[in-house]
């Protein structure tokens, strides 16, 4: 009798601990604004791990570079401070070479073929390429096509010759500038507005949905609609973190991000339209078209970049991604 109270009472301490287990923490750290695809995610992710997971699961978005820049993040993720992050596919070279694939100019015909290659075969296995750092590559997530900035009209890629352009920190992206003799400048996100603003730079590339939301259209008098690149992120976690989860919050969690994803996915399509006519009708930017001739100039000079980074992407790569754009 005595036994069994004593194995009631052992029970009865082990139920009130677990009961009382601090919920687990998920610090999701970004360097964009809230109103952008990865920032409506981050916290479409928090309402529904939230829900789903109340008292067991607490996540904590933050976004602007508040926690880190972009420079920091995925050495924070290596050292276990943060556990989830979404840095763009341009910021990975320290991690792998392969991710340089989506870098290369002119590679994508539209966000649909970049799309089709990122569920491929050879798409979903990039999601492994950051293993062997320790990396767990949970997802993709669409931003969109990028555009030219400048403090001069870019027709042809003799106006940028010269210019100094902020890029991430990408060789692929450093070699696509140099190919039409401009100077490339690798920077933090967060510190771009500035660097636009006091006339340390010229220009920059990035999305419809950034260049709205970080206000660079305020600063940067022509914009020209180029298309040349993509910016989409990769959902990473850390190997550490996410396989000692028990199984089925970690099921939650894929389930919750993924349907979190499918939102900012329709985000981004619905902001490289929105955010563009937003920034058009502000008037503070003009939209530079480019006529088909003026745009085969700038594939002609910048296309010669694939060929010096096939060694480090892989042949079969580039070719699967070309395919994707049927
Ligand atoms: C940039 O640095 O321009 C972008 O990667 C920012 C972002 O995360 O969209």
């Amino acid at each position: 009798m005595k036994r069994l109270q004593a194995g009631v009472a052992i029970l009865g301490l082990a139920l009130c601990a677990m009961t009382q287990a601090a919920p687990i923490e998920i610090k999701f750290s970004h360097v964009v604004a809230e109103n952008t695809p990865k920032g409506q995610m981050a916290l479409k992710f928090k309402e529904l791990v939230e829900q789903r997971l109340a008292g067991k699961v607490e996540v904590k978005v933050y976004p602007n570079s508040q926690l880190y820049g972009d420079g920091k993040e995925l050495e924070a993720m290596l050292l276990g401070d943060v556990e989830l992050i979404a840095p763009s596919l341009s910021k990975f070279k320290k991690y792998t070479n392969q991710l340089q694939i989506f870098d290369l100019p002119f590679l994508f015909k539209d966000i649909e073929s970049v799309d089709r290659f990122q569920q491929s075969d050879a798409g979903q296995g990039l999601l492994k390429s950051l293993e062997p750092k320790g990396l767990v590559g949970l997802g993709y997530l669409h931003n969109g096509l990028k555009q030219l900035s400048a403090n001069a009209p870019l027709r042809t890629p003799d106006d940028a010759s010269g210019k100094k352009f902020r890029i991430m920190s990408s060789d692929v992206l450093s070699a696509q500038f140099e190919a039409v003799e401009a100077v490339p400048l690798k920077k933090p996100f967060s510190e771009v507005f500035t660097l636009l603003q006091t006339k340390a730079i010229d220009g920059q590339e990035n999305t419809w949905s950034n260049i709205y939301s970080k206000k660079f259209f305020e600063v940067q008098p022509y914009i020209t609609e180029s298309n040349h690149g993509v910016l989409d992120y990769m959902v990473v976690t850390s190997a550490d973190f996410w396989n000692n989860l028990p199984d089925d919050i970690r099921m939650e969690l894929s389930k919750a991000l993924s349907e979190a994803v499918t939102l900012g996915n329709q985000i981004a399509a619905e902001k490289a339209s929105a955010d563009r006519q937003l920034i058009i009708d502000s008037n503070r930017s003009e939209l530079i078209t480019l006529t088909d001739a003026e745009r085969q100039q700038w594939v002609d000079a910048m296309k010669p970049v694939w060929s010096q980074f096939e060694d480090q992407i892989g042949t079969d790569l580039i070719q699967a991604a070309v395919a994707s754009n049927q």
